[in-house]
Formats: structure tokens, C-alpha cells, sequence
């Protein structure tokens, strides 16, 4: 049967056809989600929650309760449904200088081979929460949180509910995914909490965390009374551009009906951009609503493009941050953390004082150095002034960013202070506390001994971008960590807890405080769930020093699966050895010749602990070396954490409880050198190196410096000397920049 156009369904009809549809998708939902047998095709099932959506957009006061678009799949009773980005939301490189900004405009220009001035666009960086828009056919259908980045949270009947937001828009790209931030304005914020105060309710600590609160409401009706607003100043996933450069795309947008920022212009260089920089913070105190810089992109969206993104940030932008706000107050105590890699991090405990508008009565002291008034190489920071417990310090806070102690005031300082002893031992497990040469971090050896590095360990393993198993957060790791009778003290524990409990007739967790028959059932099946996770996620939740979401991510695809990275890591394992004892030589050396008085020679240490090093070691040492993003010191922190030891059996007992670890996807794989080796030589007359690189390594190649056996491909351009006769001996694929450029554009 044919669809009547959403234009011409009467209210009546749009009201049967909503409650038709929210039963329809709710029993697909049941059927794919919880009993695992999909009824309709994913094609279908689009289609009707589109259907749903546009009716909704026209009728938005016949907003159902148990509206469709407000939940994704099967998990519709806790939180939201998760969303992933097509095209991730990135963050922004920040400048704090004016000579951060023209070094900016510098490596723009430099990436590009542009000598002439370029043109970029100005504009307040609001201080809010972004939000992704995705419109089919000029219809708002979905709308989701950033997140991490890659996937974010369905907030789609919340944002229905904001003004700013159209529901429909007329002339827009088939599909278009808009976005920009949130945020609430100063005056609404403080009329907010009046009434929150007024109902005995949570008050919030600024307009930012109000927005935030407000949006990520389960009850659309609760985010529908709060005020709200939005303004547009980016995209994510476009059928068609939506102009030729960053102020024509804006100026679009707000032709459809966004509301886009006034204050946005076009500077023809540096200099403008700082000028406007100045004006936007001299009209910062009353423009009514919270901004904490200026950001500046590149305005021709073509070498937008051809600058492309670094693993979170895009080249082409960067925000320029205002100047910290700060206050003065009193140091009560400064207390040791200890981290999940065991680094000892100095806390100052403050008598609480306001900072921009936020409480705050904890900040950070860094390390040993930064407290004793000195830098990593041992140069005077504060005028050599140290920091004691009792003084007055100098507090501010950037953003969002932890607190920092950033001054002391002399003058003030109580006759009985004394210099701060920094603890050589972990104050947690006794262990030795040591600084590795030129690390600027004490850090307790006693590894998985130490109870707060394991502890530590734990939380980072269940948080969100890890294992993230619903039910198992902070808290209750922190709880089970110190059960006696049912205790986690390392991954692998948490998959035996419903194993244990069961086999424990008494003292059962059903039965503890905060537990209950179903949320001990629903815990242990969120447990099982997660018996299959991805190998990136997996290797990131192992929480190894340097090892990132990114890094972890480059590493799942290079090595695929973790038997063959365990592998990889025992085979590298000797030239890990011999890079340290040639790190440890070299110091030595230095420090003598530092001692003799003399300059040092070029060691040989080096080439000599690589000459006792198997070949099989070097190469397997190179391969861990040639994934993108891994150098000596990640490599290095990689192979000596999971080297045979009690860390690698942990993770062994770990990986025996583990159903299956997914490799990842293979990236980019449509494209004709994904997964190639690739080597530029001579003069490239289109792109700079850095941009060649950069393209060739986006679209899943990876780039060398020299001409091996295991090079595919070598783009040489005129000039080209030893490296394409090497290619040509080795009988390797050559061609020209041109070459290569046709190559690529046919991905
Ligand atoms: S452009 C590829 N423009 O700042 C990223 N971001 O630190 C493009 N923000 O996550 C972002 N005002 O939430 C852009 N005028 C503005 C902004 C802005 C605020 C936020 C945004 C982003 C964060 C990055």
C-alpha cells in the first residue's frame, strides 16, 4: 500500500499512523535486540523509524511517550541509545599566544606549499556541549551527543524540544548531518537554579553543566522546560557541499533557518584573526551567554579538505583560548596519588574558593619539580620560589581542565613551613618510588603489588572506553576491590564473580546492601555480554602507559588478533632489552664525560647492543616500530608490560575467560593502497611532503623514509636519486606524483 505524503495525514491520522508505527518498531526492536531473530530488513526497519520521525517533526505536540526516535534498540529502560558518528566529532587544538596563532597560520601554510596570505574565519568558541543534527530530506530524524567522539548518545526527542532547532529545513542536501553547540544563557542559568533552589533540587555549578544536564535528560518533557539554545557552526556527514567555503556554508545555514553566531567573520591573515580575537574578548562580559576563546578556520573548504584531520583534531582549525581565571587561597596539605601506572601525582588540598564561577578545593602540583620550583631540566619556574603546605597559592583552571597551583605568595608564608619532602617510597605499598632518567615522574615499582596501581588499573579497565559493563563502574569495582568474600582485584576476576558467588551458599550478593535478586542477575549477564569485546578495546582497557584509545586502535589493526601481537611482543622482547641497557650505556657515558669535563663522544653503545640482538628480534622490533603512530617509547612501555612476568599472566588469565576478541575492521579498505607501504622521494610539485604523508596514511598506507624489500610503491618526483634506483633493483612498483594522484582518485 502506497504512503500518504507525512504533508497530508490529518492530526487524526498522524496520531493512528504514531501509535501504529512506535508498536510496529518497538516489536522489530524486541525481535532483533532481545530474542535475536530480526523480522524486517535494516532497510525497512530505517524506513519506518524515518516515517515515524518526519510525522513527529510535523506533529510535534502528538509526541507519544514511547516515541521511537526517543530510544534506539533494545536498550530502552537505562540511559540512551548510542549513536554512532558517521564522520567522527573531533575537538580543537588550542593556542593560548598570539605566537601560537601565527605558528598556526604558519604550519597551515607550510602543510599546503602556500607562500601568500590565506584567508580564515573568527568566531566565539561557546562554551556548551555539541551536538550532531542529522536531517534526511530536509527532516530532522536524529540527534546525538558528541561522546567519544566516534559514538555518542541518541538525544533526538530532547533536541526536538529546543527551539534553535528546526525540524525541518527547506533547500538542504538530501542528507545533512549539522552541528554545533549547546548551551544556556547567563541570565536563564541563573533563573534555573532559583527555581531548582526554590524546589529543593540540584543546583548547577555554571550555564555549561546546566545545558549538559538538561539535554541528557531521559525525560524529554523535563529538557523541553529548560531554556535551551543552539547555535550551527560545523557539519559532519553531507550528500552534497553545502558551499565553497567555511562563511558561505554558515551563511547557508542560517538562510535554512539555524541560528549561527554574529560574531563570525573573515580575517585575511593573523593579524586580523587577532584583532577580532581582541574584540570578541572585550565584548565577552556582556554578550549574555559563557565563550572561552576564538576559533579560526581556514575558509576555503577545498584545502580544508586537503588539510584533513590528525587522530582528534583537524588541521585547519585550532581555538585560541582566553586567559585562565584565577584566585588566591590557602594550601591546607598536599597529598601522594598513586596511578594506574603507578606515577605518584601530588595533590594540593585547598580551603575551597571560587574559580570562574566553580568551587574548587583540589588541584594539581604536577610533579616533585614543580613543586620544589623548578622545570624537567632543572631551570627555576616561579622564580625558584617551592610550595609548602600552609601558603598562599595562586589557583586557575582553563576550561574544563583540572586546577592548577600556578603561584605562591611569600610574603604570606607562616614561619613554621617547611620545604616539602617529595616520598621516595609509594605511600601505598611501601614499594620503592623511582624516577627513570629524564622522566619527570616518580613512579612506584611494585606494579600489580601495589594495591592502588591495581586498583587504578580496574577503574580504567571498566570505564567507558574500555570494557564499560553496565552495572560495574566506579564504585562497585572500588566495593568489590575490597570484598572480603568476593573479591576483584584484577580483570580476570570480574568474569569468575558469578562463578564464586554461586558456589558461596551464604553471604550471597543478592543479598548485600545495594544488590537485590534482579541487579545481581543483570550485572552478571552485563558481565557475560562482554565476554566478546573488540581487540581494541580490549588492548586500550589493559591500561599499559602510552597506550591510548588511538594507539591501541592502530595496534588492533596492525596485529589483528592477540595471539599475534603476544607473539610480535615475545619475539621484540631481546631488542627491547637492548634498547634499554643502550639507553642506560649512553646515560652512563654522558654523565662521565659530563664529569671528565669532556664533550661525548658518538656512542657505539647502541650498534653494539643491536649486534648481539637476534635478527628475528630486530625485525619483529622494526614491525612494532612501523605502526603508525608507535615509537621507541610506547613500544618500549608495550613490550616491557606485557613481556612474560605477573602483568602478561594477568592478561593471559584474562584472555581465558573471554569468549572472543573481534579483530577490527579493516580501515579504508575501498582504497586502492590501503595497507600499502609507500615511500615519496624527490620534489612533489602539488602537495608538500607533509600533506602526501598525511593523505596517503588517511586513506590506510603507510608512508616509509626508505626503500626496503617490504616497500609497494615509490612516488618519485624529479630529483628523485638512490631511492628510486632502489626501487627499480628491487623490482618495486615507481611512479610519478601524477601517478600517484590518479592512483588515489580512483578510491
Ligand atoms: S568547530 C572538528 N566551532 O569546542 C571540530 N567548535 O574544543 C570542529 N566549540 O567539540 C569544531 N564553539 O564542542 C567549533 N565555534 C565553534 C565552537 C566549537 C565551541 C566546541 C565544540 C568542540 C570543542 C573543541
Amino acid at each position: 500500500m502506497a504512503e500518504k505524503p507525512v504533508d497530508a495525514l490529518t492530526e487524526a491520522e498522524a496520531r493512528a499512523e504514531l501509535a501504529a508505527l512506535a508498536q510496529r518498531i518497538a516489536a522489530a526492536n524486541r525481535a532483533y535486540h532481545t530474542e535475536d531473530a530480526p523480522e524486517i530488513s535494516d532497510a525497512e526497519y530505517d524506513g519506518l523509524k524515518r516515517r515515524n520521525a518526519a510525522i513527529e517533526a510535523r506533529y510535534p505536540a502528538l509526541l507519544r511517550a514511547d516515541s521511537p526516535s526517543a530510544r534506539v534498540g533494545g536498550a530502552v529502560a537505562e540511559g540512551f541509545g548510542k549513536i554512532r558518528h558517521r564522520v567522527p566529532m573531533l575537538s580543537l587544538e588550542n593556542a593560548f599566544t598570539d605566537a601560537d596563532v601565527t605558528d598556526f597560520d604558519d604550519r597551515v601554510r607550510n602543510f599546503l606549499g602556500h607562500a601568500g596570505a590565506l584567508a580564515y574565519t573568527a568566531e566565539p568558541k561557546i562554551d556548551g556541549l555539541s551536538l550532531s543534527l542529522r536531517y534526511e530530506s530536509g527532516v530532522l530524524v536524529q540527534a546525538a551527543t558528541r561522546g567519544d567522539g566516534e559514538t555518542g548518545e541518541d538525544v533526538t526527542a530532547n533536541a526536538r524540544t529546543v527551539a534553535d532547532i528546526p525540524q525541518r529545513v527547506a533547500g538542504a542536501p538530501e542528507v545533512m548531518e549539522i552541528r554545533g553547540e549547546i548551551y544556556m544563557a547567563q541570565a536563564d542559568f541563573a533563573a534555573l537554579n532559583d527555581r531548582q533552589r526554590a524546589a529543593g533540587e540540584k543546583i548547577f555549578a555554571n550555564p555549561r553543566n546546566a545545558a549538559a544536564g538538561s539535554l541528557r535528560q531521559l525525560d524529554a518533557g523535563i529538557t523541553a522546560a529548560r531554556p535551551l539554545k543552539f547555535f550551527a557552526y560545523t557539519w559532519g556527514e553531507l550528500s552534497e557541499p553545502l558551499a565553497a567555503t567555511q562563511l558561505g556554508a554558515i551563511e547557508r545555514l542560517a538562510a535554512m533557518g539555524f541560528a549561527t553566531n554574529p560574531l563570525t567573520v573573515l580575517c585575511d591573515g593573523p593579524q586580523a584573526m587577532l584583532a577580532q580575537y581582541r574584540l570578541i574578548e572585550a565584548q565577552r562580559a556582556t554578550l549574555g551567554y559563557d565563550i572561552d576563546g576564538v576559533v579560526y578556520k581556514v575558509n576555503d573548504l577545498a584545502l580544508q579538505a586537503r588539510l584533513g584531520f590528525r587522530a582528534t583534531t583537524p588541521r585547519w582549525a585550532i581555538a585560541h583560548k582566553f586567559p585562565a581565571e584565577l584566585a588566591w587561597t590557602r594550601l591546607e596539605a598536599i597529598d601522594i596519588q598513586v596511578g594506574r601506572t603507578g606515577a605518584l601525582s601530588p595533590v594540593a588540598r585547598l580551603a575551597p574558593v571560587t574559580v570562574g564561577g566553580v568551587v574548587v578545593s583540589n588541584a594539581t602540583l604536577h610533579n616533585e619539580d614543580y613543586i620544589a620550583g623548578r622545570d624537567s631540566a632543572g631551570r627555576p619556574i616561579r622564580d625558584g620560589k617551592d610550595i609548602r603546605a600552609g601558603d598562599w597559592v595562586q589557583v586557575y583552571r582553563a576550561g574544563d581542565v583540572i586546577p592548577k597551583v600556578a603561584d605562591v605568595d611569600l610574603s604570606r608564608r607562616p614561619a613554621d613551613a617547611v620545604p616539602y619532602a617529595f616520598p621516595e617510597t609509594c605511600p601505598e605499598c611501601g614499594s620503592p618510588a623511582i624516577r627513570e632518567p629524564g622522566d619527570s615522574i616518580r613512579r612506584c615499582t611494585g606494579g600489580l603489588i601495589c594495591p592502588a596501581q591495581s586498583l587504578e588499573k580496574l577503574r580504567h579497565f571498566v570505564s567507558r572506553a574500555a570494557f564499560d559493563i553496565e552495572g560495574l563502574g566506579t564504585k562497585q569495582v572500588e566495593m568489590f576491590f575490597a570484598d572480603p568474600d568476593l573479591p576483584v582485584k584484577a580483570p580476570a576476576d570480574i568474569f569468575t564473580l558469578a562463578a564464586r558467588d554461586a558456589a558461596n551458599p551464604l553471604k550471597k550478593l543478592k543479598n548485600r546492601d545495594g544488590f537485590g535478586e534482579t541487579s545481581a542477575s543483570k550485572l552478571f549477564a552485563a558481565i557475560d555480554e562482554r565476554r566478546r569485546i573488540s581487540f581494541e578495546r580490549f588492548l586500550f582497557a589493559l591500561g599499559i602507559r602510552h597506550v591510548g584509545e588511538v594507539a591501541a586502535k592502530d595496534l588492533a589493526r596492525h596485529y589483528g588478533n592477540w595471539p599475534a601481537l603476544a607473539a610480535a611482543i615475545d619475539a621484540a622482547h631481546p631488542a627491547a632489552l637492548a634498547e634499554i641497557a643502550a639507553d642506560e650505556t649512553e646515560a652512563a657515558e654522558r654523565a662521565a664525560a659530563a664529569t671528565a669535563g669532556r664533550r661525548a663522544e658518538v656512542s657505539k653503545a647502541r650498534a653494539r647492543a643491536w649486534a648481539d640482538t637476534p635478527a628475528e628480534a630486530r625485525a619483529a622490533w622494526d614491525d612494532l616500530l612501523s605502526v603508525e603512530g608507535v615509537g621507541a617509547t610506547l613500544a618500549l612501555s608495550l613490550v616491557t608490560a606485557l613481556a612474560p612476568g605477573p602483568e602478561r599472566a594477568a592478561v593471559e588469565a584474562l584472555v581465558a575467560q573471554l569468549t572472543e576478541i573481534a579483530p577490527p575492521a579493516a580501515r579504508a579498505a575501498a582504497s586502492p593502497v590501503a595497507g600499502l607501504t609507500v615511500v615519496f622521494t624527490g620534489t612533489l610539485e602539488k602537495m608538500t611532503r607533509a600533506e602526501a604523508k598525511a593523505r596517503a596514511e588517511a586513506l590506510g598506507a603507510k608512508v616509509a623514509g626508505s626503500v626496503s624489500a617490504r616497500t609497494d610503491l615509490v612516488v618519485a618526483g624529479p630529483g628523485a636519486g638512490s631511492k628510486a634506483r632502489d626501487a627499480e633493483r628491487l623490482g618495486i612498483r615507481l611512479i610519478d606524483e601524477d601517478g600517484w594522484l590518479a592512483l588515489i582518485a580512483g578510491g
